[in-house]
């Protein structure tokens, strides 16, 4: 492949080469007629795929052709599974490729810093291990079927106030330990095809035109050999991203840049090795992309499918008195119009249009005879009239069980801006209110994007945070609170009681265009279990309909490292999936540390009785620290 990208590149002229180093379009890459490449087309992403035919528009007003639209990246991440996001990843790539699309823009990894990030349901964890295994393993799933995954948006884009232009202002050990991690394990093990450089500043330089970061770390560290694109408008100067090692500017079409490049080579000031350098990784993207024309269908139902057993992997069973699961000859009162009109996808450049769409009345009427509905609330706005609250506590009132579903509507969670509160909207938790008053059996199903602060906590008899669940959710959320399938989740994020307590609250969105990440290190449960702050469900929380012991834990020198043993066991009398998280702690330390680190985890489903020992190694890096004035591990 190498010498027929270096054949290609020497027939090229400088201009052409120019050209190259942007897209065609705000979708595709530029053709090489002379060589017979036909431009290949990119798409969001990530938990679809939004192909647009038409169009200038980005963001959703031109309708996508339909893709399965499985459950955005928080509700996948909750099921802690690489074999399942392997699966999604491979299905997004089948669809990709049916579509005649070369690379899906996804997935997105960025760490959940606050939960007010607007754009956290399209993120995975606050946890960067958790992260980069889970964004590997989608990688490897959209990769094995010959279509290119982009890992996005490198690097500290954990925010959407002025995200074109803050400046992330993050000291090395927290960035290394924490922003870069995750992206690391997505590169070394992942090994995308491309990687999307963000648009904010990191320590005063452009992400788009950071050598340290596009270069030294990405390529000379952490041996990536794939291309890097900017994202979409986040070029601000051109010159000096193709010397950082900044490859594709999009999108494409004209490129304003163009003229200052070919001047700045004409002054001498950008050698023409660098361009060919980039040209190089454009053409190498263009000859691996094999998917440039639309071929057959997919197999809607079966991905169909898969997105509803990924809603149940990911649903997180917060707390329960026992009401769950429920027995279908109650008589239920489904109370919330997202029961009808689900929220189910986040908003913003990810938004795709799904095959089809279930709603989770449909699925209480397939599988309940005695179901009474009352829609409550506007889903738009989250309002609550007088006469919608008084019909919701009518219909509780006389039901054997109430399921309220609450959540984020779209204008409380989206791209493009951040949450300025972690509420639920006010007649949500009135809602609550009302239901719970009277009627003791009272489920409340949560659909939202990241945390919400429940001060209501204690009132329902179980609370099931069902996050996003993708086109199936409606199917999915039902299943599991009749027990057809378990809540597989655990959560891959802490929820605090109140956005006060979260350590990045003071310094989140920032001042001016700078945002200080003061808190450093203590991001999440770090900070939590490290200052000794009450949450109110903790980061790896999620129950189960059955119970499990973890017994004799073992560990054993391995390698450079260690592995550790549990031995899982399931004492209960129904299947259940468990999630074994293994945290590594420092007694003695030189440095101020965490109070513990996620260092593995492993995922085993066991029927009633069964046993299983998964072993999960740690390597010399899972005891590491960085340490900055000798800028290694
Ligand atoms: C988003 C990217 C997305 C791109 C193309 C940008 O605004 O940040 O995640 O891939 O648009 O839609």
């Amino acid at each position: 492949m190498e010498d027929r990208v270096d054949a290609i590149v020497a027939e090229l002229a400088l201009d052409d080469k120019i050209r190259l180093l942007s897209g065609r379009d705000i979708w595709h890459l530029e053709a090489i007629p002379d060589a017979g490449i036909s431009p290949i087309m990119m798409t969001d992403g990530p938990h679809g795929i939004r192909k647009q035919e038409l169009g200038e528009d980005r963001v959703g007003m031109v309708e996508a052709v339909p893709s399965t639209c499985f459950p955005p990246a928080v509700t996948l991440a909750s099921s802690w599974d690489e074999a399942l996001l392997t699966e999604i990843g491979a299905a997004l790539g089948e669809e990709a490729g049916s579509l005649g699309i070369g690379v899906v823009l996804g997935p997105g990894m960025n760490l959940k810093r606050h939960p007010n990030g607007g754009r956290n349901f399209e993120y995975l964890s606050e946890d960067a291990l958790l992260s980069g295994k889970l964004a590997a393993a989608l990688v490897r799933g959209i990769q094995s079927t010959g279509v290119g995954a982009c890992v996005k948006h490198f690097a500290a884009n954990n925010q959407e106030t002025r995200r074109l232009v803050v400046d992330a202002v993050v000291d090395e050990r927290t960035l290394r330990e924490l922003y870069l991690t995750g992206f690391e394990i997505a590169v070394t093990e992942g090994k995308p095809w491309t990687v999307m450089a963000a648009y904010n500043r990191l320590n005063g330089t452009y992400c788009t035109e950071d050598p340290a970061l596009l270069t030294t770390l990405l390529r000379d560290e952490w041996g990536f050999d794939g291309l890097v694109m900017t994202d979409w408008g986040a070029t601000s100067d051109r010159v000096a991203g193709i010397e950082a090692g900044l490859d594709l500017e999009m999108p494409g079409g004209g490129s304003a840049f163009d003229a200052e490049v070919k001047a700045a080579v004409d002054r001498g000031e950008l050698q023409e090795a660098s361009i060919d350098r980039a040209v190089r990784r454009v053409v190498s993207l263009q000859l691996r992309a094999v998917h440039t024309e639309p071929a057959d269908g997919f197999d809607a139902d079966r991905h169909h499918a898969l997105a509803a057993r990924a809603a149940a992997a990911g649903t997180v069973l917060l707390s329960n008195d026992g009401v769950l699961p429920l027995d279908t000859s109650s008589s239920v009162a489904v109370v919330g119009a997202f029961a009808t009109e689900p929220r189910y996808q986040g908003a913003g450049s990810s938004r795709v249009n799904p095959t089809r769409l279930e709603t989770a009345l449909d699925a209480f009427n397939a599988r309940f005879s005695k179901v009474l509905y009352t829609g409550a609330y506007d889903p738009e706005d989250g309002t609550i009239t007088p006469a919608g609250l008084r019909d919701a506590a009518l219909a509780a009132a006389d039901a054997d069980v109430a399921i309220v579903f609450a959540g984020l509507p779209d204008r409380y969670e989206s791209e493009g801006f951040d949450r300025d509160h972690l509420r639920l909207p006010d007649a949500h938790s009135q809602l609550i209110d009302v239901v719970t008053a009277v009627n003791d059996r009272t489920v409340v199903v949560l659909s939202n994007g990241a945390p919400v602060e429940m001060p209501w906590v204690e009132r329902p008899a179980a609370i099931v945070e069902a996050y996003l669940g993708g086109q199936a959710g409606g199917s999915a959320i039902v299943n599991v609170l009749i027990g057809d399938e378990e809540p597989g989740g655990r959560l891959a994020e802490t929820f605090p009681i109140r956005q006060s307590d979260v350590a990045a609250d003071a310094n989140f969105p920032g001042e001016g265009k700078q945002v200080q990440y003061r808190e450093g290190l203590f991001v999440g449960y770090r900070y939590f279990d490290t200052a000794g702050v009450g949450v109110r469900f903790p980061f790896g929380h999620g129950l189960s309909y059955t119970t499990f012991d973890l017994l004799s834990p073992t560990v054993a020198r391995s390698g450079d490292g260690y592995d550790v043993t549990v031995t899982v066991q399931n004492t209960g009398d129904r299947f259940g999936a468990q999630v074994v998280q293994i945290y590594v702690r420092d007694v003695e330390s030189t440095v101020y540390r965490p109070d513990k680190e996620l260092r593995g985890f492993a995922k085993v489903r066991l029927a009633p009785g069964e046993t299983a020992t998964p072993r999960v190694h740690l390597d010399r890096r899972a005891f590491a620290f960085f340490d900055p004035p000798s800028g290694d591990w």
